[in-house]
């Protein structure tokens, strides 16, 4: 089978255009021992929020691992292979404990690092115990978030510290989080295409963020120490309003407030939310969130520091078909684009360079990750900040004479606040 479809330069071509080619396994498939697999196995993933466990442990489905957390009566949380080690009973009816949790079947006591302390049936001097482990995974706790390392236990990477989490004036609570049934990429594609938050989002929708994003965007896309971005850039009367989103290695966006208007002056102003997307399996994909809250009145709106409420357009408008065609949002667009986005039949624009960028940067992850090198994104060190981009930021600028040479003005305004942000990381700035 041809891995891409025919280019069709012809009306009513449709016949010649019926097979799909297979999808993109490289990028794609992350299940144990594929290439994207081991990659994204080699950073902290978050698996759920800290406030999910209670007496009871939740069977969690990660990587296309089965796997089951809980928080032990000492306070330590384990994250473990779903099936006893003894013979497969899923340890989502075990019995948290003191220390551990206590398979129901035959009462196999095991620890967070898959220690067994206890096989209650067999002989006092058995040494089975002692002899065998169950799979376990390390975890971290930040942010009101579990994260889980599911690499190979010799390479543990430290524990990214971005500088978005301590920003002077903002406290981080957990959000929501929610399972679209459809491969991880093209979700995690999505914050690097800002003319769906014109289009989707405002033309076709009505305004689901605010009317100022209806605008299409002058676009640009920048490659940054740690993954892509885009920077799209809008006339709104006298102001330039520039917006950043940007992709952190590998699968983690940061996306500026969604309730800006561009009609006030400010400088950057930092991320609404930071959010991770990470694969269930290769066609279920969970988008877990944290978000950031002024603790200054009046900048961060009530609805966002209220996690009741969903960020908007996130989620079908209702069960009815009829209203979801009316009013689609992120959902329907990109669970549409098939279970798994088949690369070989898109026809890719130049709005679309941060998405090429992007899977480029995957690529030489999977490479240097094959090399036994580190992927880019991995943390540089214990509590060493990591430069982050997202935000909106307004300029006074008043138009340009013609239109051509005003798209030019909103482009080079978003550049050159762009490499002012690399050369000098707003984010980190309040370190100095
Ligand atoms: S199956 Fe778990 S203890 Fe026997
Ligand atoms: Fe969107």
């Amino acid at each position: 089978m041809s891995t891409r479809a025919p280019f069709m330069n012809t009306a009513y071509s449709g016949y010649y255009h019926r097979e799909v080619p297979k999808e993109t396994e490289e990028l794609t498939h992350i299940g144990p021992d594929t290439p994207c697999g081991e990659y994204l196995r080699r950073f902290w993933q978050p698996v759920a929020y800290s406030d999910e466990l209670t007496d009871l442990p939740k069977k969690l489905r990660i990587l296309g691992e089965d796997l089951v957390i809980y928080r032990d009566f000492d306070g330590n949380v384990g994250l473990l292979e779903l099936h006893c080690a003894h013979r497969g009973t899923s340890l989502e009816y075990g019995l948290v404990s003191q220390c551990g949790i206590r398979c129901c079947y035959h009462g196999w006591l095991f620890d967070r690092d898959g220690t067994i302390l206890e096989t209650p049936g067999e002989p006092a001097d058995s040494t089975l115990k002692d002899r065998l482990f169950q799979g376990a995974y390390p975890i971290h706790e930040a942010y009101g978030l579990i994260f889980a390392y599911m690499g190979p236990p010799e390479n543990i990477p430290h524990f990214p510290l971005f500088d978005s989490m301590i920003r002077p004036g903002y406290k981080i609570m957990p959000g929501q989080s929610y399972v679209y049934p459809c491969n991880w990429l093209q979700i995690a594609e999505n914050a690097l295409d800002p003319v769906h938050t014109s289009f989707l989002h405002t033309i076709v929708s009505g305004s689901q963020f605010t009317d100022e994003f209806g605008v299409i965007p002058e676009l640009d896309y920048v490659e940054t120490p740690a993954g892509v971005a885009y920077i799209g850039g809008r006339r709104v009367g006298n102001n330039v309003w520039t917006r950043t989103t940007e992709i952190v290695h590998p699968n983690m966006q940061q996306v500026g407030p969604i309730w800006e208007t561009g009609k006030g002056v400010h400088p950057f102003d930092g991320p609404m939310m930071t959010r991770w997307i990470v694969p269930v399996d290769d066609e279920s994909t969970m988008l877990i969130e944290i978000r950031h809250i002024s603790e200054e009145d009046e900048v961060t709106p009530a609805w966002w520091a209220d996690r009741g409420t969903m960020l908007p357009a996130q989620l079908p408008i209702s069960d009815d078909t009829e209203e979801q065609q009316r009013q689609p949002g992120d959902y329907e667009a990109q669970v549409s684009q098939r279970p798994i986005a088949v690369h070989g039949m898109e026809h890719l624009g130049a709005s679309d360079r941060g998405i090429t960028t992007y899977r480029r940067q995957i690529r030489q992850g999977i490479q240097a990750v094959k090399e036994g090198k580190d992927p880019l994104g991995l943390s540089p060190g214990p509590d060493i900040p990591m430069p982050t981009f997202g935000h909106d930021a307004v300029t006074e600028a008043p138009p340009a004479s013609t239109p051509e040479e005003d798209a030019e003005l909103i482009r080079d305004i978003g550049r050159r606040l762009f490499d002012e942000y690399i050369a000098d990381p707003p984010n980190l700035r309040h370190l100095k």
